[in-house]
């Protein structure tokens, strides 16, 4: 079989990136081999040339202008691991703009602009594709683009952020108090120093945003999640639930109510019968509802460098060989004055 090259540009050269430029290093004769793509990476956008060559990418690929980015023919796949929402969103916007599929694992830039980044895709005959953005290396987008192909989705509940479930996981088993948890996790590399985005929900309310746009077809905004994160939840609470036979998870919910969309991210007594009772530490679980084929659940490693550039690099393949024809249709949100 011939092979075909497909050119990359990473956007961010961090953990999800660096390990993006590892696995196609280490990977592209495989890859090749199954796929007959070549993946070839053609520029880095990162602030520092060193970070670059930490990891394993020539120097010359590096630079520090998108512009350079988004004119570089050779460049088919723009690939963006920066996060915030600016200016990845602009970035992906340019790329689009320039002809670019676009490959993101960035939930805020996405869940915020979902609307206007898939209309940027469509209008350009171009992927807009983020399995990664929501629960790491586990297949969720694609299970709900097959879910979705005959079904209505009725309702999206599950663990979605690693973080909150390893320190309440940690409160429940270890009987250790909120700020004992959260240090380990800091510890372990599983929190961020500002850890507030993770413990007060926010990542959890875009990550259930994206997967509520996608079953609703329109844009659902964060801001309509209705969301409370845990640090208040007390050892007391984590130990009767656990007497109960059940557990306190961060639960992330989406329910078909009507005609309107009820999202939620609280935590949540969990019966012990529920396998979300059972998600342990930094894992995710999400259990999807479809009318037809009933309620599906995926689970698996919600974040790190390996599941996630994982599901990165299957995304940067389906962009080179199916092109537009991946890109949802998700109309804006329709004002309500
Ligand atoms: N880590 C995970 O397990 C995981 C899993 C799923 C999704 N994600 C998502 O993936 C994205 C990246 O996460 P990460 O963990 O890889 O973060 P990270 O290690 O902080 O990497 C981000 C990289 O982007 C660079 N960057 C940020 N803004 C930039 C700008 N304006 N110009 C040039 N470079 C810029 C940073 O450069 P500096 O080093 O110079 O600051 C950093 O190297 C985020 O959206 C995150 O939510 C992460």
């Amino acid at each position: 079989m011939a092979s075909r090259e497909v050119g990359i540009a990473l956007l961010g050269v961090g953990i999800v990136g660096g390990a993006v430029a590892r696995t196609i290093t280490e990977q592209g004769d495989v890859i090749e081999a199954r796929t007959g793509i070549r993946l070839v990476v053609r520029r880095a956008l990162a602030r520092s040339r060193e970070r670059v060559v930490q990891a394993g990418l020539p120097p010359e690929v590096a630079t520090t202008e998108i512009e350079e980015v988004v004119g570089d023919e050779r460049v088919d796949v723009v690939v963006e691991a920066m996060g915030g929402e600016e200016p990845a969103a602009t970035y992906l916007r340019r790329s689009l703009e320039a002809g670019k599929h676009v490959v993101t694992a960035n939930k805020e830039a996405l869940a915020k602009n979902f609307a206007e980044l898939a209309a940027a895709a469509r209008a350009s005959g171009r992927a807009l594709l983020f399995e990664a953005s929501v629960g790491g290396g586990i297949p969720l987008m694609a299970s709900l683009r097959q879910i979705l192909a005959d079904n209505r989705v009725t309702r999206i509940r599950g663990i979605v952020n690693g973080t909150t479930n390893y320190i309440l996981t940690q409160m429940a088993e270890r009987r250790t108090a909120y700020a004992e948890a959260l240090r380990e996790a800091q510890r372990l590399g599983y929190a961020e120093p500002d850890p507030t985005a993770d413990v007060e929900g926010y990542d959890a309310a875009y990550k259930l945003a994206i997967l509520a746009s996608l079953a609703a077809g329109r844009h659902i905004r964060p801001e309509q999640v209705d969301r409370t994160g845990i640090t208040g939840v007390t050892p007391e609470q984590v130990a009767e639930a656990r007497a109960r036979g059940g557990a306190i998870k961060l639960i992330a919910g989406a329910e078909l109510d009507g005609e309107e969309w009820r999202l939620r991210v609280a935590p949540e007594f969990v019966p012990g019968d529920h396998l979300l009772a059972h998600v342990r530490l930094n894992f995710n679980a999400v259990e999807i509802t479809g009318d037809r084929v009933g309620p599906v659940v995926l689970y698996g490693q919600g974040a790190g460098p390996l599941p996630t550039a994982s599901a990165i690099v299957s995304d940067i393949l389906d962009a080179a060989r199916f092109g537009a024809a991946l890109t949802p249709h998700i109309v804006p949100q329709m004002s309500r004055t």
